[in-house]
């Protein structure tokens, strides 16, 4: 399975800055790269990465992403994107349940199921993120967390669950510059990965991202751990240099 570096813009960027970003990405993808990539822009600019796409050819294996989508399919939701609109901008993937969305959004896992359940009804791969928070590893409760937010991705998908991306990113580690530890982050790994083979026949499938100050530096180790197929990258996703050394890494 190829790997999938994907990342995640956050609320940062303009028209002139992700040109430039995304130039400088081209010419760096014009010999073509080991994994699959994608970039997950603010919805306000994802038509301009869809025109980018046509006019810079290193684009072509960029995929695009959102980073949210709304749960409800349509009508009297001011200020949300449905999963219609995303799959009309061509986006291949959205983000939900990250954690800053959980925390400054009060997203639950019930919500985040079903956005999840949405982004699949249209035909777009939710990359699904779970994590836990400072206080909850060090009160031993990692594992425990990870497997609830999961479970109930699990559970109101089904079958479909074979098409989703996971995304492990504990929260402590987000934007901090501190890594989960290749250790660390592959048992969580294992963990998710049990938990889906219980849940499909095809979990082989399932991508499991770690993310949480992935960069240029520890990007291979993390990556040659056997459960983690790829990065969900923040920081330093805003980086060309960077984020084109993370994509090296991330052979098979
Ligand atoms: P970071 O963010 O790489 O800046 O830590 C990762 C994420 O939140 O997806």
């Amino acid at each position: 399975m190829k790997k999938l570096i994907a990342g995640n813009w956050k609320m940062n960027g303009s028209l002139a800055a992700n040109e430039a970003l995304l130039a400088e990405l081209a010419a760096g993808l014009q010999a073509g790269a080991p994994c699959e990539i994608a970039v997950c822009v603010p919805a306000p600019y994802l038509a301009q990465v869809q025109a980018l796409k046509k006019t810079h050819a290193g684009l072509a294996q960029v995929d695009i992403g959102a980073q949210d989508v709304s749960a409800q399919a349509s009508g009297a939701y001011t200020g949300e994107v449905s999963a219609a609109m995303l799959k009309d901008l061509n986006c291949r993937y959205a983000v939900v349940g990250h954690s800053e969305r959980r925390q400054y959004h009060a997203e639950t896992d019930a919500l985040v199921a079903d956005k999840a359940r949405a982004a699949l009804a249209a035909g777009i791969t939710p990359i699904v993120c779970v994590g836990e928070t400072l206080a909850e590893r060090e009160a031993g409760r990692t594992v425990e967390v990870v497997k609830r937010q999961l479970a109930a991705v699990i559970h109101a998908n089904g079958h479909c669950i074979s098409e989703i991306v996971v995304a492990y990113e504990p929260v402590w580690a987000i934007g901090t510059g501190k890594t989960a530890t290749p250790e660390e982050a592959q048992a969580v790994h294992a963990v998710l990965r049990a938990q889906l083979k219980a849940a499909t026949d095809q979990s082989a499938r399932i991508k499991l991202l770690y993310g949480g100050s992935m960069n240029a530096a520890n990007a291979a180790t993390l990556l040659a751990q056997p459960d983690i197929d790829g990065g969900l990258i923040g920081g330093a996703s805003l980086k060309a240099p960077d984020f084109l050394k993370i994509i090296a890494a991330a052979h098979v």
